[in-house]
């Protein structure tokens, strides 16, 4: 049998120039865990061309979403950027990735960190109920260079509360900040200088970053994450994975070569 289904698009979204988003049917038998990625792609000649993609959708949703930056000549996105309704897309029935709940130990705090696309696994994770349960305050931060790349801000601050399955857990549970480096809006700074400066924890009413009450994900570029990373080990967090629980756990945001 094959490890590939192939979906049908079923709605595309262009948040601007760069980014944008694409919803598409789903085989009831693909199972992830929210904040796993899997493998997606297009047929070009006979040959899947294929990149990781994390599911934006939750995992109890019926149909599957994700979200892509835009490379004009990059092998797959120069190409996906034009899919349409309809249009067959390839997924794998396969999912993994360590941005799941299961890779940190308990705590107070879930600070979800992600810079450009790498707010997309995070978008299940704040869908599930799980994450309520698990976490007191589940806070949310999306840095971008520009205002209009901060894609979902309007589904997160408007939709999500009001969502039945979880609304009530977003509205008592969920921070969401984002944040721009490269022009004015309400908050702006790198989110490494917001984590060290305070500003971030003064803005959102919480106690500094702790490894005895804080958990961490995060997701993009590997400076950011190497420099979150830096700031995290001098604060005494561990690292979690597959084999063992920790306090942070990190996932490349998949860029197109
Ligand atoms: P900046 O504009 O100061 O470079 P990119 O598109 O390059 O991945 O950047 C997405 C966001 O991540 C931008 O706001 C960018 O800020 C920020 N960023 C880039 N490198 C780092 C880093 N090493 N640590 C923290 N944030 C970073």
């Amino acid at each position: 049998m094959s490890n590939f289904n192939e979906e049908r698009v079923l709605s595309v979204h262009h948040w601007t120039d760069s980014l944008f988003s694409f919803k598409t049917t789903r085989d009831p038998a693909f199972r992830f865990r929210n904040g796993e990625f899997t493998m997606i792609g297009l047929k070009v000649g006979e040959k899947p061309l294929l990149r990781a993609y994390s599911v934006v959708s939750a995992n109890y949703e019926e149909h599957l979403e994700f979200f892509s930056i835009k490379v004009q000549d990059g092998p797959l996105t120069s190409k996906l950027q034009h899919l349409k309704v309809g249009d067959p897309i390839i997924v794998s029935r396969k999912a993994t990735g360590t941005l799941v709940l299961d890779n940190l130990t308990a705590g107070r705090n879930l600070y979800l960190l992600g810079t450009g696309t790498g707010l997309a696994p995070f978008l299940s994770i704040v869908k599930d109920p799980e994450t309520y349960d698990r976490y007191e305050k589940v806070v949310l931060i999306h840095g971008c260079r520009h205002v209009n790349e901060l894609a979902y801000g309007e589904m997160i601050t408007k939709d999500l509360p009001s969502d039945e399955l979880v609304g009530d857990l977003i509205r008592d549970g969920l921070l969401y900040y984002p944040t721009v480096t490269r022009e004015p809006f309400r908050n702006r700074g790198r989110i490494t200088d917001l984590i060290t400066s305070g500003k971030l924890f003064a803005d959102l009413g919480l106690a500094p970053l702790e490894q005895a009450h804080d958990r961490v994900m995060m997701c993009g570029s590997p400076a950011m994450l190497a420099d979150l990373k830096t700031l995290l080990v001098e604060r005494h967090f561990v690292e979690g994975n597959h084999g063992e629980a920790g306090d942070y756990v990190i996932e490349k945001a998949f860029v197109e070569k």
